[in-house]
């Protein structure tokens, strides 16, 4: 319901009233006024006035449910986005859903993490509401010898969206992203499998997108950055989000379709 409210209120860029709201979407005025309440409380910014109604001013900058599919063009991926302010690392939570029976797509999105983890052991810095910090669901029918080709889907899909925003981005082996000779992204993949059956696949994602040089300790400033320290402007997270997921799936589908992943190869070469 919150999310129509958003999408009535987007579409008026106006005062609209709460009785226009309730006839819209069928809910008493009362149970409009608990929600505009709810919306408040997450950070939008609604001006109301007792006999003008209601009139977004300002959508927060967060990677929810809500924000994320005004440029969502998936049918799989992401249509379950659980969201969370702070936690330790979206591939753990990833993992323990999956264990628990989350359906493929499932994705696990965090403004913040505290115990973001990188690949070889190491820390991932993951400053609140600057970075995408995301982590998908996936069960592919593959033999399990096949799971670095899921991670080239996902830095084929990184790369791809990078390019449509107008952003120099190209993968270094094995699967880091780079921006003018700069690390901007790094995939870390999980998986839980038998012997030739792979039960999930946790593919977690992390791109500095908005992080400042002080976001980052001193002994990766030389090697690791932002997409805002390369060309200087803030960038819409929530975009970048969706047009990486939709590449996502694009090229998942084409991999699944073919086994190989060609699709991604190419684009990682
Ligand atoms: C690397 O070392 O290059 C991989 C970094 C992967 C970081 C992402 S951020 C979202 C997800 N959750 C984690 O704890 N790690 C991955």
């Amino acid at each position: 319901m919150k999310k129509e409210i958003i999408r009535l209120l987007e579409k008026k860029n106006d005062f609209i009233s709460g009785e226009d709201i309730s006839n819209a979407l069928g809910v008493s005025r009362a149970a409009v006024w608990k929600h505009i309440k709810a919306l408040k409380e997450e950070g939008y910014e609604i001006e109301s006035f007792s006999r003008k109604g209601y009139k977004l001013i300002q959508s927060p900058d967060v990677l929810t449910q809500n924000e994320i599919s005004k440029f969502l063009e998936t049918s799989i991926i992401a249509q379950e986005i659980i969201h969370f302010d702070t936690i330790a690392s979206t591939n753990t939570k990833a993992k323990e859903m999956a264990d628990k029976g989350a359906l493929q797509g499932t994705m696990i999105m965090s403004e913040e993490q505290l115990g973001g983890r990188g690949r070889l052991g190491r820390e991932w810095t993951s400053p609140k509401h600057k970075g995408i910090w995301m982590s998908i669901i996936l069960r592919p029918h593959v033999d399990p010898s096949e799971i670095s080709k899921v991670t080239q889907v996902a830095a084929a899909a990184v790369v791809k969206a990078g390019q449509q925003m107008g952003y120099d981005f190209y993968v270094k082996w094995p699967n880091d992203i780079i921006m003018n000779g700069k690390k901007i992204c790094g995939i870390l993949t999980e998986m839980s499998a038998e012997l030739n059956q792979i039960n999930y696949v946790v593919i977690g994602i992390g791109v500095n997108v908005n992080l400042e040089i002080d976001d980052f300790p001193d002994d990766l400033r030389e090697k690791a950055s932002s997409i805002k320290i390369e060309t200087g402007e803030q960038v819409n997270r929530q975009e970048l989000c969706a047009k990486i997921l939709n590449h996502f799936e694009t090229l998942y589908d084409s991999f699944m379709k073919d086994k190989q992943g060609l699709e991604a190869i190419d684009i990682c070469r």
